[in-house]
C-alpha cells in the first residue's frame, strides 16, 4: 500500500514532462547505448499473425524485422511479447542517437506508428519526500527512475557523502526495485524509510544515483537534494522557577530568581509575580530577579513568545522562618545536602528541635535552609 502511494507520488513529476500528446505516433524515449522495451497487444488477427517492424516508412527497403523470417532481421530487435497471446511486446537494443526514428508495426492490416527519441544520457531520477520536514518528523524519500528497458534496468542508490558523517540516514541495505505500471513500462525505485529528520539535517545534500549499464560501461545520471528542516514553533513550555543566593551561601545579601523554559522562536519577554492577597503583583521584567534577603513571599514567571506564554508554578514559601539577629529564609529547592550542611551550620542544640521538625515534614520535598 504504500509503496504504491508512494510510487504515484514519482508519477506526477515524470508525468509533467511527459509529451504524450494522444493523437499520432507513440512518443518513446530511450537513450545511448541501452535498450527499448515497446509494450504492445493487439486483438482479433489469425493466430499466425506476422509481425514486422519497419524504419520511417513502411517500404521493403526499410524492413528491419520480420517475426518469421529471421534472415530479415537488420537491427538488433527481439519481440519479447507472444503472438499467440496477442502480445506484440518488443525490445530493440544497442540503440544510439542516429536510432531516432518514427517506427511502424504491422500486424496484417494493422499498422502502429512509434516515435522513438534516443538521447544521448538517461534522465535524472526524482526524489519525492513523503512527511513534514520538520524537526523530529518521520519522513520517507523515495527516488524513482523512469527506466525504458526492464532487460537492463538501473541500479539506485542513495549518495550522502557530501553531508557530515555523523549524521544519522538510515540507508536502506537492500537493492533497488523495479516495478511494472499498469500500460506497460517500468520504474526503478529505491526508498529511504522513516528518517527521523533532525535540525542537523537541515541543507544537507543526499543524491540519488541511477546507474545503467550501457554499451561498453556504465553511465550515472543523479541528482541532489537538500533537505529544507524547519523547526516546530511553539510556546513556552517546561517553565520554572529557580532560586540561587549570589555571593555565596553564608555572606549573600541577595535572592535569585531564575525563569527558564523551552521556546522557539526563544523567549522574548519574562515577568515576575507575586502571590498576595489581592492577587498576583507584577514585580519584574528579565529572566533573572534580584532582591534583597529579607524580603519574602511567593513568586512565579510567565514567559512569552509570538506563539503563546506560560507561567512556573509558584516558587517556593520564601519566608523568614526565624530571626536570630538574622533572618532564616526556607526555600523550596532540591539539593538536601545544603540542608545537612545547615544542620551543622546550627550546632546551637535549641534549635535542633526545630530543624528536626523541619525535617520530617519535608522529607517528600527536599528543602535548602538558607542562613544569613
Ligand atoms: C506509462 O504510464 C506512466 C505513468 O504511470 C507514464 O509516465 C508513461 O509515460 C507511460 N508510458 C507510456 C508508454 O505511455
Ligand atoms: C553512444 O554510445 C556509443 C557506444 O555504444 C558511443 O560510441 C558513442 O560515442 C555514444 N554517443 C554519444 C553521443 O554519447
Ligand atoms: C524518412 O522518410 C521520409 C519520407 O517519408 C524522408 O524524406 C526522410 O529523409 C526519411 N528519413 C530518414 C532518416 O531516412
Ligand atoms: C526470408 O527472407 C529472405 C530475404 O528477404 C528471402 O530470400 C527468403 O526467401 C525468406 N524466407 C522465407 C521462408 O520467407
Ligand atoms: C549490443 O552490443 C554489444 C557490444 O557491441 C554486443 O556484445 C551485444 O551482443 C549487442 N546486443 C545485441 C542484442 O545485439
Ligand atoms: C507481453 O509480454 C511481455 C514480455 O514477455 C510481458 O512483460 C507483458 O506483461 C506482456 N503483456 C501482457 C498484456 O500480457
Ligand atoms: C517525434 O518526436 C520528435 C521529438 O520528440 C518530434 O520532433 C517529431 O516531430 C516527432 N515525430 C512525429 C512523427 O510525431
Ligand atoms: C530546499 O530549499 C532550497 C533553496 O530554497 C531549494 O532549492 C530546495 O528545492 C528545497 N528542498 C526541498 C526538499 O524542498
Ligand atoms: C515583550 O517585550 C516587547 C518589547 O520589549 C513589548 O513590545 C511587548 O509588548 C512585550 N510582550 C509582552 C507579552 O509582554
Ligand atoms: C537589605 O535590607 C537591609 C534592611 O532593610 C539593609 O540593611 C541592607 O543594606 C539591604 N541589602 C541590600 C543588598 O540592599
Ligand atoms: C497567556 O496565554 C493565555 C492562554 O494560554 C492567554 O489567555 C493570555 O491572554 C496570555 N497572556 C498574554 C499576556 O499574552
Amino acid at each position: 500500500r504504500h509503496t504504491i502511494f508512494l510510487f504515484v507520488l514519482c508519477f506526477t513529476g515524470v508525468l509533467s514532462v511527459s509529451t504524450s500528446t494522444g493523437y499520432g505516433p507513440k512518443q518513446l524515449r530511450a537513450f545511448n547505448g541501452s535498450c527499448l522495451h515497446i509494450p504492445c497487444h493487439f486483438k482479433g488477427k489469425s493466430r499466425n499473425v506476422v509481425a514486422k517492424w519497419f524504419k520511417n516508412q513502411t517500404t521493403t527497403d526499410n524492413l528491419i524485422f520480420n517475426s518469421h523470417n529471421e534472415t530479415e532481421i537488420k537491427v538488433p530487435v527481439k519481440l519479447v511479447g507472444d503472438l499467440t497471446q496477442e502480445n506484440c511486446s518488443t525490445v530493440f537494443y544497442n540503440l544510439t542517437t542516429k536510432d531516432s526514428d518514427t517506427y511502424y508495426l504491422t500486424l496484417e492490416n494493422e499498422k502502429k506508428a512509434f516515435n522513438i527519441t534516443i538521447k544521448e544520457s538517461p534522465k535524472r531520477p526524482v526524489i519525492t519526500i513523503l512527511g513534514e520536514q520538520h524537526e523530529n518528523s518521520l519522513v520517507t524519500l523515495t527516488c524513482c527512475h523512469h527506466t525504458p528497458c526492464p532487460q537492463a534496468p538501473p541500479t539506485l542508490m542513495w549518495d550522502v557523502s557530501q553531508a557530515p558523517p555523523t549524521l544519522t540516514w538510515a540507508l536502506p541495505p537492500g537493492p533497488s526495485q523495479l516495478i511494472a505500471n499498469s500500460n506497460g513500462s517500468f520504474t526503478t525505485i529505491i526508498q529511504l524509510h522513516n528518517l527521523i529528520l533532525t535540525h542537523l539535517h537541515h541543507r544537507q545534500p543526499i543524491k540519488c544515483l541511477a546507474q545503467y549499464p550501457v554499451t561498453g560501461g556504465i553511465k550515472t545520471s543523479k541528482i541532489k537534494l537538500q533537505l529544507n528542516v524547519t523547526c516546530k514553533l511553539y510556546a513556552p513550555k517546561n517553565t520554572q522557577a529557580s532560586v540561587s543566593l549570589s555571593g555565596g551561601l553564608w555572606s549573600s545579601q541577595t535572592v535569585s530568581l531564575t525563569c527558564s523554559s523551552t521556546a522557539h522562536p526563544p523567549v522574548q519577554n519574562f515577568s515576575w509575580f507575586k502571590v498576595s492577597t489581592q492577587g498576583a503583583i507584577h514585580v519584574h521584567d528579565g529572566h533573572l530577579y534580584s532582591f534583597n534577603i529579607t524580603s519574602s513571599g511567593h513568586f512565579y514567571c510567565v514567559e512569552y513568545n509570538r506563539l503563546g506564554n506560560q507561567s512556573s508554578s509558584v516558587i517556593g514559601k520564601l519566608d523568614t522562618m526565624f530571626t536570630f539577629n538574622k533572618p532564616l529564609l526556607l526555600i523550596n529547592a532540591t539539593c538536601p545536602i545544603v540542608f545537612m550542611s545547615i544542620l551543622f551550620y546550627f550546632h546551637v542544640f535549641f534549635f535542633s528541635f526545630a530543624i528536626l521538625t523541619l525535617v520530617s515534614l519535608y522529607t517528600c520535598h527536599p528543602i535548602i535552609c538558607f542562613f544569613s
